[in-house]
């Protein structure tokens, strides 16, 4: 067989890793983009390897009962929401088992029978925050190009899944609730009528670069626009069109980036009206009153909210704590598990990368009236060292929660030497997970796992584990 063979009927079993599809044929393993599982499909081969082949969808033949139909007029364009064609019902029957043989196969371990996988109450509209990208050249689909009606050129959209460059204009989307929608058309019809200059990430000239929208369940919104260069004029206009239009944006801000790339994590943010921050809530866990939560425009949130307090309920339940209990919490973001078990610990150390996350973290402990809190930042494999658990006690119990690539080496290591009699693991990547469990198994057993669907319609999938020092 060859790259650009076509093979049909070819009977999609079930979903692999990174969304993809899987199929055999005479026992070879194909991973199929497009499809779902239950289709019957042509597809084209894109490459050949010894173990395996991979194939591009050409046509179904017969569609799969496990089908839904897209709601989105840019599903196939846009990555966000690559599972939208596949019921809900499957799609958690896939998460669960992409938990299962990420623990299993990677990282090699006995493990306890899994709790059945959270389903998330919405599936929609869940979202709490979006990043757009303005564009001189927006990318066109094969429709429009052809259609020969003139388009015009500039956009505000989402990148198109691994271009860097390119980006797509959204007319629609499903992830964020109003104003999401609303503010984005009002952001580009004000930047196109006033002729303000749209970014070219190719040629690195224009003005306009992103808008981000934060939507929090209080009802405050958050607005973050970043531009080339200090044309206050320009700024002021959509600024103040938007927060004209919308009374929600209670934080108004602006960034100035000269860089190639969009990220502002280094970069000052001005707040141009407004709060420099929006507050999400969130009843405690013994149900004793509701935490407020200030997330300022560098900070990091749970992007699903109401998902986030389901996710930390588990976490706390696993921690199962009786009061008397030192907690570190990891990855503390803006100390948001930190705060929310604090209640039944003596005391929480929070330690996290984003110093700004950190001064979020201390004024919530404030704000909420927890005075057994402590929060220190810095990159996690150098904070976390001897002279640090020397100075603040060695854990009994451990909260962490690190981004996707899991922890450093490094800290594995030193959760070893904290010995803490309990690890709860949130992760956002059950590979990640599954390669952190296996260097703790030496000493820790997994006693609980729970997955937790935060983000329907993605083939996302957050796990939590519960281990206990053997
Ligand atoms: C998945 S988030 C969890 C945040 C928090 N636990 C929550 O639930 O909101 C991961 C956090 O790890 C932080 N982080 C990433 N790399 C880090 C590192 N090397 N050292 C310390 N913190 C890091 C990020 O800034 C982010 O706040």
């Amino acid at each position: 067989m060859k790259k650009g063979d076509q093979l049909e009927n070819i009977v999609v079993e079930t979903m692999a890793a990174e969304g993809k599809c899987l199929a055999k044929l005479n026992g070879q393993v194909i991973f199929i983009e497009g499809g779902a599982p239950g289709d019957t499909v042509d597809i084209t081969l894109t490459k050949i390897k010894s173990s395996f082949l991979e194939g591009k969808v050409t046509a179904i033949k017969k569609l799969s009962e496990n089908r839904a139909t897209p709601f989105c007029s840019h599903f196939g364009t846009c990555g966000g929401c690559s599972w939208q064609h596949i019921n809900y019902e499957t799609q958690l029957k896939y998460k669960h088992q992409q938990v299962i043989d990420n623990l299993e196969r990677i990282g090699g371990l006995t493990l306890p029978p899994f709790q059945q996988i959270l389903p998330s109450q919405k599936t929609k509209y869940y979202r709490n925050k979006l990043d757009y990208t303005f564009t001189a050249s927006r990318w066109l689909t094969k429709d429009e190009l052809t259609s020969g009606i003139p388009f015009g050129d500039a956009g505000l959209g989402y990148h198109i899944p691994r271009m860097y460059d390119k980006v797509f204009d959204v007319k629609e989307c499903f992830l964020q609730p109003e104003p999401s929608n609303s503010i984005r058309l009002l952001a580009r019809e004000v930047a196109l009528k006033e002729n303000i200059p749209f970014f070219d990430l190719r040629k690195q000239v224009g003005f306009i670069r992103t808008l981000t929208i934060r939507t929090a369940n209080t009802g405050e919104t958050m607005i973050i626009l970043q531009v080339t260069y200090d044309k206050m004029e320009w700024i002021e206009k959509i600024l103040k069109s938007l927060t004209d239009q919308f009374p929600q944006i209670t934080s108004a801000n602006y960034i100035i980036n000269g860089k190639k790339n969009d990220t502002f994590a280094d970069l000052d943010v001005n707040c141009w009206k407004g709060n420099p921050y929006i507050t999400e809530t969130m009843p405690r866990p013994d149900g004793s009153g509701t935490l407020q939560f200030r997330v300022g425009p560098k900070s990091f949130y749970q992007t699903n909210s109401d998902q986030a307090f389901e996710l930390y309920k588990v976490a706390w339940r696993m921690a199962g704590m009786k009061g008397d209990e030192l907690v570190y919490d990891l990855y503390t973001g803006t100390g948001t598990i930190a705060n929310f078990v604090a209640g039944n610990a003596k005391k929480v150390v929070g330690l996290e990368y984003v110093a700004a996350a950190i001064e979020d973290a201390k004024v919530n402990s404030k704000i909420n009236n927890i005075h057994n809190t402590d929060f220190y930042a810095g990159d996690m494999k150098d904070l976390l060292n001897d002279s640090f658990l020397s100075q603040h006690g060695r854990p009994d119990t451990i909260i962490t929660d690190p981004p996707r690539a899991g922890m450093h080496e490094d800290v594995c290591k030193m959760l070893l030497k904290a010995a803490a009699k309990k690890i709860v693991y949130v992760s956002c990547n059950a590979a990640t997970q599954a390669r952190d469990l296996k260097l703790l198994s030496d000493q820790y057993e997994v006693v609980a796992v729970q997955p937790v669907d935060m983000f329907p319609q993605t083939v996302h999938v957050e796990n939590v584990a519960s281990l206990v020092r053997k």
